[in-house]
């Protein structure tokens, strides 16, 4: 059977992974969170309080430690050294601190090798920043999602709430806009669309309206 691979890239909390996942299973690809990664790594520096900016102590920890995505029908979970870190790693302090970890370039590096391995294995679609640009250059079907700040955050102060967690929307606001500013302007593999990528606006298209649109772009290929 032919297969592609689809790059979803675009800022923090555009709708990514809720998007890629729906066009995954539709497709019967795998799914891979690249953010997931860096955060998994993220919450283990600072369980073993090492400071963010050590790059050489931290790619260590990085070349140490195992990282496992595992698709599961309540989606997909992350696991760290073994260790179910699916909830842990959407906290709001590793939120806060992974664009300090994810601007490192050795660290990229380490993680662009594990990304495209797990690529190898076929029909996929990736999430993340940089998936078009740098992990999966020749991906088939680039996507760049974009929403206005005031919708992104609008969501996810709604997804909190259903979930329980309790948030408050200017902060969610200054949150977003401060990762986007670090990974839009770091060095290494910034966030940026790729010259091929489709862009598509979600501030006003619903998650099926945008699978909708980006599952066409896939059968177009196929
Ligand atoms: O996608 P998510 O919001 O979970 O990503 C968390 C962070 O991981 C991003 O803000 C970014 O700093 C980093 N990231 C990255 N490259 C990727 C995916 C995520 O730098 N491909």
């Amino acid at each position: 059977r032919h297969t592609i691979k689809i790059a979803i890239d675009g800022p923090a909390a555009a709708g990514k992974s809720t998007v890629a996942k729906l066009v995954a299973q539709e497709l019967s690809y795998i799914y891979i969170d690249t953010g997931a990664m860096y955060r998994a790594i993220t919450l283990k520096a600072l369980a073993h309080s090492i400071p963010l900016d050590n790059e050489a102590q931290l790619t260590q920890l990085l070349e140490q430690t195992v990282i496992k995505l595992k698709q599961a029908k309540e989606g997909q979970q992350v696991f760290l050294d073994g260790e179910d870190v699916t909830l842990q790693i959407r906290s709001q302090q590793v939120t806060n601190h992974v664009s300090y970890i994810a601007k490192l370039p050795k660290i990229r590096q380490e993680m662009v090798n594990r990304q495209q391995s797990f690529a190898k294995q076929g029909g996929v679609v990736m999430d993340g920043r940089d998936i078009g640009t740098y992990v999966l250059p020749n991906a088939e079907v680039k996507i760049f999602l974009v929403a206005s700040v005031d919708e992104r955050a609008k969501r996810r102060f709604k997804e909190n709430r259903r979930k329980g967690i309790p948030s408050d929307l200017e902060e969610i606001k200054n949150e977003i806009r401060k990762r986007d500013q670090i990974d839009s302007s770091r060095k290494v593999s910034p966030l940026v669309k790729a010259e091929d990528a489709i862009e598509i606006d979600t501030t006003n298209q619903s998650i099926k309206q945008v699978a909708e649109l980006i599952l066409e772009e896939a059968y177009h290929v196929l």
